[in-house]
């Protein structure tokens, strides 16, 4: 089935703390956020990619980013808003439209969070194996540490078995018709705690979201010391 992904980079970066929108920081010489599209440009599963930046970000990314690294299957860039869940909206509504063709709003799609560059083509397969299978899905990890539930003063409340717990990802994979309209139902109502794209479904719609493995590589480019550990991890050679 046709797979389009949506890659998230219309984010502040306000954790990171650098004047510079932390997509756009150099690490052996390319901006992050050209790791990421590498990986989707190359996967067998990824037939077309909607980008969404900054608001009045798109001519500089077309030239320094898509045309710069001869990317082709970057079929759209827009604006994202003002919260993520704003952005991936903006991506949806593109797969919508219809402008990338009546395949794509039949088929799958994979949302992805730009600062995640160590995402691989393993982690894709697996995801369309898995929404091939289930529908809904979202890349996760068990958690290593022990996570506690608190109280609004901080007192521990509640441990749950760690066997259950599971930090969660991108990419997030689902049916094309089944993500927009868990989007636009949601966007319908009272939405600002919704985080990632598994709540939109599981306020929205009645299917439930499987899990599958990411990898404890793919972590989320937040704050200056995830940069120590890019470096790390690009070196190294993945
Ligand atoms: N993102 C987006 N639009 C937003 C907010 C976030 O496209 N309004 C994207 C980011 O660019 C990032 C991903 O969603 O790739 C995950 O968000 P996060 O790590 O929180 O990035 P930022 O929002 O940029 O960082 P911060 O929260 O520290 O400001
Ligand atoms: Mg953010």
């Amino acid at each position: 089935k046709h797979c389009t992904a949506i890659v998230l980079a219309a984010g502040q970066g306000k954790r990171m703390g650098t004047s510079v929108q932390k997509q756009y920081i150099e690490l052996d010489r390319h901006p992050l956020i050209y790791y990421t599209l590498q990986t989707f440009e190359d996967s067998r599963v990824i037939d077309d990619i909607v980008l969404v930046v900054g608001l009045g970000q798109e001519d500089y990314v077309y030239q320094e980013i898509v045309r710069k690294y001869y990317f082709t299957k970057i079929k759209a860039i827009v604006p994202g808003g003002k919260e993520r869940y704003d952005s991936v909206w903006n991506g949806l509504k593109v797969i919508k439209s219809g402008a990338l063709g009546e395949a794509a709003g039949k088929g799958y799609v994979f949302i992805h969070d730009g600062a995640r560059i160590f995402a691989d083509e393993e982690i894709l397969e697996r995801g369309y194996e898995t929404v091939e299978k289930y529908r809904a899905c979202v890349a996760g990890m068990p958690s290593k540490d022990t996570v506690k539930l608190t109280d609004e003063e901080g007192f521990a409340k509640e441990t749950p078995d760690r066997k259950y717990v599971w930090t969660i990802q991108t990419p997030q994979v689902f049916e094309s018709a089944l993500i927009t309209e868990a989007y636009s139902r949601l966007m319908e109502r009272e939405h600002s705690e919704v985080t990632d794209d598994a709540m939109a479904v599981e306020k929205t719609m009645e299917v439930p979201v499987k899990l599958f493995e990411g990898s404890y590589r793919n972590i989320k480019i937040t704050t200056p010391e995830d940069l120590e550990i890019a470096r790390v991890f690009l070196r190294s050679g993945i």
